[in-house]
């Protein structure tokens, strides 16, 4: 017989970008009304380096969600080829530094202030590695001889791998994985390393993105790739392996943004995430794994307590709005226009 509802101890979202003033305060309620906590990523057009910024950035989300008095954001430190690793040790120990994002220079929507050579910041990953600070990676090498579709895998050898044989302890998520040999990688590690995995790449592949039209609305980096990497990825989020955790990467734009001749990659996935996780994991046959993959793993990898609360979600259709928001500000939703099988409560 098919399950008609669910419930499940209160998920975080690992990876997730709320930009800030009149866009924070339009989305960032979507994420807060269903995660207890959520990883916030730094790249702002003045990037997150300091932890004066984070803290107050940290106070501008706490006010855009007023309503959800429960939700915790935890910040997270932009790397650059110039921070100070005392700056991060800092904000670690007085809390405001959850983690820090590796941008490789360039690789993606405010990257520019990236990080050039990993070699630069080898003083400031031995400080991490020392304190159990994890490291966030966008795993992407970014360069005119590397095809866009090559970049992750190609990342692994030049970069992931190397890192991780100089500092065997440094704590590594592998964020928003989409490719076989990424899953593969990351199951192949130890403890230290674990892998964040978008609901839009477990359910798009590049032809979805590409064929009948351009749809710039599913355009993101990393760039969905061929099937059998979405179907790796759906495998490896539903296996049961601690490894892999919940982290949807939502990234909203205004349309005009997305709907351009050089249009801004990203995907507005906050709205509907959690149903589309669960119509994933009900087609693998795993709704059982849903719960690990969405409220365990995650904070097990990060050294924090599971949440106390629970979420329920029933078979119930729901039409996807259009957009959200308007104006300027409008934003068109992960599915939009769509109708979704699952309905949080
Ligand atoms: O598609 C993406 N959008 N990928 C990223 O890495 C960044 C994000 C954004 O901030 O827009
Ligand atoms: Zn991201």
């Amino acid at each position: 017989m098919a399950v008609e509802s669910i419930t499940i101890r209160q998920p975080d979202d690992w990876h997730v970008h709320l930009r800030d003033g009149e866009m924070l305060k339009q989305v960032a309620a979507y994420t807060a009304r269903q995660f207890g906590r959520a990883i916030i990523m730094p790249n702002l057009p003045t990037p997150v380096t300091t932890v004066a910024l984070a803290a107050a950035y940290q106070n501008r989300i706490l006010e855009a969600t007023q309503d959800h008095p429960d939700f915790k954001p935890l910040m997270t430190a932009y790397l650059t080829d110039t921070i100070d690793p005392q700056e991060l040790v800092t904000g670690h120990d007085i809390g405001v530094f959850t983690a820090a994002k590796l941008y490789p220079a360039n690789a993606t929507t405010n990257s520019t202030f990236g990080v050039s050579d990993i070699k630069k910041i080898y003083p400031v990953l031995e400080a991490m590695q020392r304190i159990g600070m994890p490291l966030l990676v966008h795993g992407e090498v970014v360069s005119s001889e590397i095809d866009i579709f090559d970049r992750e895998a190609v990342f692994i050898e030049q970069v992931m791998q190397p890192l991780l044989n100089d500092m065997p302890e440094l704590k590594v998520v592998f964020e928003h994985i989409t490719t076989k040999d990424a899953a593969d990688f990351v199951e192949s590690q130890g403890d230290n390393m674990a892998a964040t995995i978008t609901a839009h790449h477990l359910q798009i592949n590049r032809n979805d993105m590409l064929v009948g039209g351009i749809k710039p609305h599913l355009y993101c980096l990393p760039v969905a790739k061929r099937e059998l990497h979405r179907m790796a990825l759906r495998k490896a989020a539903t296996s049961g392996s601690n490894k892999f955790f919940l982290g949807t990467d939502t990234a909203p734009h205004a349309i005009g943004d997305k709907e351009s001749a050089c249009g801004c990659a990203g995907i507005f996935s906050a709205p509907h995430a959690l149903e589309v996780y669960t119509q994933v994991f009900e087609e693998e046959m795993a709704l059982d794994q849903l719960e690990a993959f969405a409220a365990l793993n995650g904070p097990a990898f990060y050294d924090l307590p599971v949440n106390q609360g629970k979420v329920s979600l029933v078979k119930s259709n729901q039409q996807v709005p259009m957009t959200i928001g308007q104006n300027a500000m409008a934003v068109s939703p992960y599915r939009a226009g769509e109708t979704l099988i699952w309905q949080l409560v």
